[in-house]
């Protein structure tokens, strides 16, 4: 049987040590958050990130613009909140309607406010050891195995999905702690036997309960990115975790896995964002 990781737990205990921080250093930040349309998991998100922000002690700005703005009127707000000196971080929250160019409104993020790690110049800090804001969900991931106990520096990681959010940062930083890394993704041959060299597999192919036991080596530590809801309802990640439990040694539950970890390094880079202005 393995042990679950409990992010909530770890989740709650970053958000209370960032809580003390802000409290005992008087850190004043100020987080922009900006949905555009009303696309009901993005709301549930923006709504679980500002009250992240509230608990902790960071003001949070929402600005929620309609589905058909202009993408030049949500490029102005962008470049306003730039300039803004009470606005520390920006987030434009994902994903935007059709006929906005996502990667141009990440680009016009200032690299100082990027607290997602989303721009270019980040992703570049990143991959070469430099300091600057790290994709929230990845950097919760290492967060979550580091205070779970699991030792990183060593061992054989393979990542299941390459997105720019996900698996090429995850990738990135699991090579900053020593890991040896395989990234897998669709075109990727014979991909149950790569990934069952993983002492440490990270799944983020958004297709639930895709993987199985025979995914999976005696012992691994599983991590699974994904959420979904099942034929059922009940929410799911891209892991079969009935089924892979039993094999592995760790595993992430979802809900209660990674999900809480990326809100709380969100927060972290808020903190963090505040003595950058
Ligand atoms: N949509 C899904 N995940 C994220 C995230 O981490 N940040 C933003 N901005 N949008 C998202």
């Amino acid at each position: 049987m393995a042990e679950r990781i409990d992010g909530k737990a770890v989740s709650a205990m970053v958000k209370d040590e960032l809580k003390e921080r802000v409290r005992k250093e008087g850190i004043e930040a100020t987080l922009a958050v900006i949905q555009v349309g009303d696309d009901p998991a993005s709301t549930v998100y923006v709504g679980n990130k500002k009250k992240a922000c509230e608990y902790i002690g960071i003001r949070s700005l929402s600005f929620e613009l309609p589905e058909e703005t202009k993408e030049e009127e949500l490029l102005d707000l962008v470049r306003e909140l730039n300039e803004r000196e009470d606005v520390d971080g920006i987030l434009v929250q994902l994903p935007l309607p059709p006929h906005m160019d996502e990667d141009k409104v990440i680009r016009t993020i200032s690299p100082k406010k990027d607290v997602d790690g989303f721009h270019p110049q980040s992703v570049g800090a990143l991959s070469i050891g430099q300091p600057g804001f790290v994709s929230c969900t990845p950097a919760g991931i290492i967060e979550l195995l580091k205070r779970s106990g699991v030792d990183i520096d060593g061992k054989e990681c393979v990542i299941v999905g390459r997105s720019n959010i996900v698996g090429k940062p995850m990738a990135l930083l699991m090579l900053r702690e020593n890991a040896t890394v395989t990234v897998c993704h669709s075109h990727t041959k014979q991909l149950k036997e790569v990934a069952k060299r993983a002492d440490i597999l990270i799944v983020a192919i958004g297709k639930p309960k895709f993987i199985t036991r025979e995914y999976v080596k005696e012992g691994a530590v599983v991590i699974d990115v994904g959420i979904h809801r099942d034929a059922q309802n009940k929410l799911c990640g891209d892991v079969d975790f009935d089924d892979v439990e039993p094999v592995a040694s760790a595993i992430t539950p979802v809900p209660g896995g990674v999900g809480p970890m990326t809100i709380a390094m969100l927060m972290k880079n808020c903190v963090e964002a505040k003595g950058l202005q």
